[in-house]
Formats: structure tokens, sequence, C-alpha cells
């Protein structure tokens, strides 16, 4: 793909934010931080309409409160066709992390994802996303 300079003109605190983000996550100048963050802003986006991406959903949570695993159980079978696969990790006497794979449509993905996490007993959930097309 062809290269386009371009001029960009922004307030010094923004500057300087752009700056501590770029030496943060190690970029070597700012091109590349700056591409960074519209390619990050370009799936988000994608995120949220009809594109096709895949991604995972991981969750964790204490599987002793009432009704929690039937739920999540009962969602991902709504949800079968959209889920590639699923992985349960038992970290202790209470504690549990399930990673779900899955891929389809970005706005059926955040809307299972943000069902999953609403689910009463959940400690942490989070989607994550790659382009799939
Ligand atoms: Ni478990």
């Amino acid at each position: 793909m062809a290269i386009v300079r371009f001029g960009v003109s922004l307030e010094k605190e923004l500057l300087d934010a752009l700056d501590q983000y770029a030496e943060e996550n190690h970029f070597t100048n700012r091109s590349q931080a700056i591409r960074h963050l519209i390619s990050q802003n370009n799936v988000a986006t994608k995120w949220q309409c009809n594109n096709l991406v895949a991604g995972s959903i991981t969750l964790v949570f204490n599987h002793h409160k009432r009704d929690l695993m039937k739920k999540l159980t009962d969602l991902q079978h709504h949800y079968h066709d959209v889920i590639l696969s699923s992985l349960h990790f038992h970290f202790d006497k209470d504690l549990c992390m399930e990673i779900i794979a899955v891929k389809g449509k970005a706005a059926v993905l955040t809307e299972l994802a943000d069902k999953l996490i609403a689910v009463k007993g959940i400690e942490h959930g989070k989607l994550t996303m790659s382009r799939a097309d």
C-alpha cells in the first residue's frame, strides 16, 4: 500500500500523551503509534457492526454462585451457532475461568459477551476480537 505523508496539528497535551503512549508501547516513532491507534479503532468500530469477526470471551467466576453455571450453559446453547469451542479451567476450590472461542457477526458476538458478562457472579469478563474477513 502507498504511504501518504500528512501534517497534523494538535494540542501540546495530546502530543505529550501520544509520545507517552508510543514510549510505553515501544513504538519507534509517532507514525507507528498513530497507525496502531487508527487500526485499533477500526477493529473496535467493526465490532459494532455486521462484519465477520473472531475472538474470545474470557470469564472468571466462582462456580458455587447460585444458578451461575446453568445461566452460562443456557446462554451458550442459545448462541451455539457462533461458538467454536470453550475451555474451562478450575483455578482452585472455588474459582474458575472459561475461555469461549467465537466467530460470527460482530454485533451478535458483542451481544453474547454482554449477556455472559452480566450474569450475576461473574467477577471478570472480557471480549477480545480480530477481523475474520
Ligand atoms: Ni471449574
